[in-house]
């Protein structure tokens, strides 16, 4: 085996009311490709000086990791990391290192990847199941955790939807967007989330999708969250009004998803032109479901 390659999805988390529970795989991808080497070297492309920095590469952690799980000793690896998921923007970057780390880490030993290896290690980096899930497994999950279980169920999303997400030109991370949060929601916000969560994947389900504009609200995160994204309520006004089935922030942000079954373009459009008028820059991208997840190639 000369190498190990990985592919890894982007993901949506939350999609709404479904805080720390839904998440959907997106067909924009980061590659990892691993050799061995008696050195330590990390390439990005495009070129990222602080992810070369090994002390701060979340991939050679989490491989560093996966290898004393399996009772291995980490020698040198020669990683290149080809880098298509804006980072800290709410898209599962952090999320496709480690999904990527565990699974080049247990096809380079020939082991089985069980669901219970995965969460023993990705826990430890990442406590959040809705951008890991549909990394490593495609598609849209929703998952919980009993008892220190993670219980999951793959959901298959209608391929004619697609997700138009609006990225921002800055970064928001995880930790910051969860200090913003209350420590106790009231009940009534309580029930209006779980009347929406339901709402959506029976939407989706059974295709009525005029319910998902409604059944995107929520009252968990975003009344918090908002104030760090300017211009919040009219980017998600100008993706509903041009078509939108309905749209909420993307994981913690800082991108806004918008789910439609056309005019793609005019609702990424409409919704750049808002955050221009707040003074910031954002791009669009127009992408599908991924259905596969993480796909492992050996390089022979
Ligand atoms: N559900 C998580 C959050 C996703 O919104 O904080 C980010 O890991």
């Amino acid at each position: 085996m000369k190498g190990i390659k990985v592919k890894v999805p982007a993901t949506s988390a939350n999609l709404g009311a479904g805080f720390d529970t839904l998440g959907l795989a997106l067909d924009l991808y980061n590659e990892f490709i691993v050799e061995e080497s008696d050195k330590l070297e990390i390439q990005t492309n495009p070129k990222m000086p602080e992810f070369e920095n090994p002390d701060k590469n979340l991939f050679v952690k989490v491989l560093k990791a996966t290898c004393e799980y399996l009772g291995n000793e980490f020698h040198g690896v020669k990683v290149k990391q080809n880098i298509n998921i804006p980072v800290s923007r709410g898209l599962g970057s952090s999320a496709t290192a480690i999904v990527g780390a565990i699974a080049a880490g247990f096809a380079a030993n020939k082991k089985e990847l069980t669901d219970e290896d995965f969460f023993n290690i990705a826990y430890k980096f990442e406590p959040h199941p809705d951008n890991l899930l549909p990394a490593l497994k495609g598609n849209l999950i929703t998952a919980c955790i009993n008892e220190g279980k993670t219980y999951y169920n793959k959901i298959d999303f209608p391929e004619e939807i697609k997700a138009v997400v609006v990225i921002p030109d800055f970064e928001l991370s995880t930790e910051e967007a969860r200090k913003v949060l209350p420590k106790q929601i009231p009940l009534k916000d309580g029930i209006f989330n779980v009347q929406r969560v339901s709402l959506f994947i029976s939407a989706l389900c059974s295709k009525k999708y005029d319910l998902l504009k409604v059944a995107m609200d929520d009252r968990f995160h975003e009344p918090y969250r908002k104030k760090l994204i300017p211009g919040f309520d009219e980017v998600i006004k100008a993706g509903l009004n041009n078509g939108a089935l309905g749209a909420s922030l993307s994981g913690a942000g800082s991108t806004i998803i918008a789910l439609s079954l056309e005019n793609f373009d005019n609702i990424g459009r409409a919704m750049i032109e808002v955050f221009e008028k707040q003074g910031i820059k954002a791009q669009y991208k127009v992408l599908s479901v991924d259905k596969e997840g993480t796909k492992v190639e050996i390089i022979e």
